[in-house]
């Protein structure tokens, strides 16, 4: 019997979809197993499935010598020390593709509602202080011919390009790698530098590394056109989030729509109090279709990396696979 570890109920039972031959245990709960309950269930489990929120360091990996495979359950895999895991012998694998569509929409819509000041609208009704149309309430942003910058030109960024076309929007991205021609639809390359002087909506889809470890400073900030919106739906860390308090302090930044943060699930103080700010929870994957996806796919790549092949989105190369 090999065991798995899933450290969160999953949008599908995991041991309905690996069937006959694995035993399976799910940390109860919506939160993070602590760094010493992911230890003593790692050291009993032949595979882990595991979150954006658990740290999968070489000291827990070493710890579980029985652990053959982190089945990672996202497209990002900055939670795991995936050079440790090679040198270890362990697989890790992601979820990529199947919810690009679904975070390029709440991209959009972070920025819909930024821009049409829709969070605020809401808030108003609710509060009963709507009082009639009037020629000046809650004016907005208005998106045809507005310049929309892209960092991060892979699947997701593509996908929130795709949809400004119907908007009317120029796009811009910059990418450190070379994105062919025939992929880059009517957007436009351009540095980083020129995107945030250009654009007047950036939206940030680069995944976090050391280099993009605050990305977006106060000397970014600073050089973004005067009323500009930021989004992210990446990585919290890619923004310094004490900076993009202090910009929107200052005035100099129109507004900023976050699904990510910092220090999840902590948000910055200087954040919540704002309303030129739209925060969500982190669901930009949180469809229905998108998580289902993800969840057979993590569960395929820990039932394939145990029967010793190499499982489908391996993200590595162990030289000895344990
Ligand atoms: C990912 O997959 O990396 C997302 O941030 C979580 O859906």
């Amino acid at each position: 019997m090999r065991r798995v570890f899933v450290t969160r109920r999953l949008s599908i039972d995991p041991a309905v979809a690996l069937g006959e031959g694995f035993d399976v245990e799910v940390h109860p709960g919506d939160e993070a197993p602590s760094p010493e309950a992911l230890t003593a269930a790692g050291r009993r489990c032949d595979a882990m499935v595991t979150l954006l929120g658990d740290a999968v360091d070489e000291a827990l990996l070493r710890a579980c010598p029985r652990v053959r495979v982190v089945a990672n359950h996202a497209v990002g895999f900055d939670n795991v020390d995936v050079p440790a895991a090679t040198r270890l012998g362990v697989w890790v694998t992601n979820t990529p593709d199947v919810l690009t569509e679904s975070t390029a929409d709440l991209t959009w819509a972070l920025l819909l509602s930024l821009a049409r000041r829709v969070r605020e609208g809401e808030a108003m009704v609710r509060r009963g202080r709507f009082l009639g149309w009037s020629p000046t309430l809650l004016l907005g942003l208005e998106l045809e011919g507005r310049t929309l910058g892209i960092v991060g030109f892979g699947r997701i960024g593509r996908a929130v390009a795709r949809r400004a076309t119907g908007f009317g929007m120029r796009v811009l991205y910059a990418s450190r790698s070379d994105v062919p021609r025939a992929e880059r639809g009517h957007a436009e390359p351009v540095a980083f530098a020129e995107l945030l002087r250009s654009s007047d909506v950036v939206s940030l889809h680069c995944p976090l590394t050391v280099e993009t470890r605050h990305l977006v400073g106060a000397p970014e900030l600073a050089a973004m056109r005067p009323g500009a919106l930021l989004l992210n739906t990446s990585r919290g860390p890619v923004v310094d989030e004490a900076s993009l308090v202090a910009a929107l302090a200052s005035g100099s930044l129109g507004g900023a729509g976050l699904d990510v943060y910092e220090d999840e699930p902590r948000v910055h103080p200087g954040l919540v109090a704002r309303d030129d700010v739209v925060l969500l929870p982190h669901i930009g994957s949180a469809t229905h279709r998108a998580r289902r996806r993800m969840a057979e796919i993590a569960l395929d790549n820990v039932r394939v990396a145990l029967s010793g092949e190499r499982p489908p989105n391996a993200l590595n190369d162990p030289a000895r696979p344990r």
